[in-house]
């Protein structure tokens, strides 16, 4: 992947002033990965990433932001009988600096960098990210960077995307289709729904074959 586009530069920079002062000053660790609800509401809305994991593996969240996903993956695989060694990448330093500070056992595993440009150290066998971390015409982009330079041959990309029960407010992605449409084998897909039957997550994974 050649530099980053001017256009990449101008949306971190948005992404920065959206997230970073929130996910800073929240009250709670959920808070801190831009989640709002209780314990419960984040595990009934991430538990469904744990379908993807099939095996023990490394796993590495692009958009860390505290770690917490970190943390409740490396859990919850270990209560199905899997274990994952957790990584974390954020684009935002005072973010990644909070996930450091809060899981000191791993800080040596937490990066800052943008997903388009960053080398990573080691390739994973777990890969996850949601769409909107690129520009919308980058998104087969950072697909296809993650699947050649970020994963080992037959690792896996698991693709998410958060929505909101509330009516008015953004919907989960249906990521699925989304990767069937840039032309990958979907290997499997999950979803969790709010209370009131409204998705909140959709989640699909696709598997990295060399050609
Ligand atoms: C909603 S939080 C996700 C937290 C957690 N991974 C989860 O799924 O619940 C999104 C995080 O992605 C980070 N992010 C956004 N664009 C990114 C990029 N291009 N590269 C790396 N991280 C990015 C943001 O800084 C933010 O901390």
């Amino acid at each position: 992947m050649g530099m980053p586009r001017d256009n990449d530069n101008v949306y971190n920079e948005a992404t920065r002033n959206l997230l970073e002062k929130a996910y800073l000053e929240a009250d709670d660790p959920r808070g801190g990965s831009g989640f709002r609800g209780d314990e419960a509401r984040w595990e009934r809305a991430r538990r469904p990433l744990t379908s993807a994991i099939d095996r023990d593996g490394t796993l590495l969240d692009v958009g860390c932001a505290n770690g917490l996903l970190m943390e409740s993956l490396a859990i919850w695989t270990g209560e199905g009988g899997f274990r994952i060694e957790p990584y974390g990448l954020d684009l935002i330093p005072s973010l990644a600096a909070l996930a450091r500070k809060r899981l000191p056992h791993w800080a040596d595993r937490i990066f800052v960098g943008n997903v388009m440009e960053w080398s990573p150290p080691s390739r994973f066998d777990f890969v996850c990210t949601n769409p909107e971390y690129v520009p919308r015409g980058r998104r087969p982009d950072m697909i296809e960077r993650l699947l050649n330079d970020y994963l080992v041959p037959g690792g896996r990309l698991i693709l998410c995307s958060y929505g909101s029960s509330r009516r008015t407010e953004p919907k989960a992605e249906p990521v699925s289709e989304i990767l069937r449409h840039w032309g990958y084998e979907v290997a499997g897909e999950s979803e969790a729904a709010g209370t009131n039957g409204v998705v909140i997550t959709r989640v699909a994974w696709t598997d990295f074959r060399e050609t």
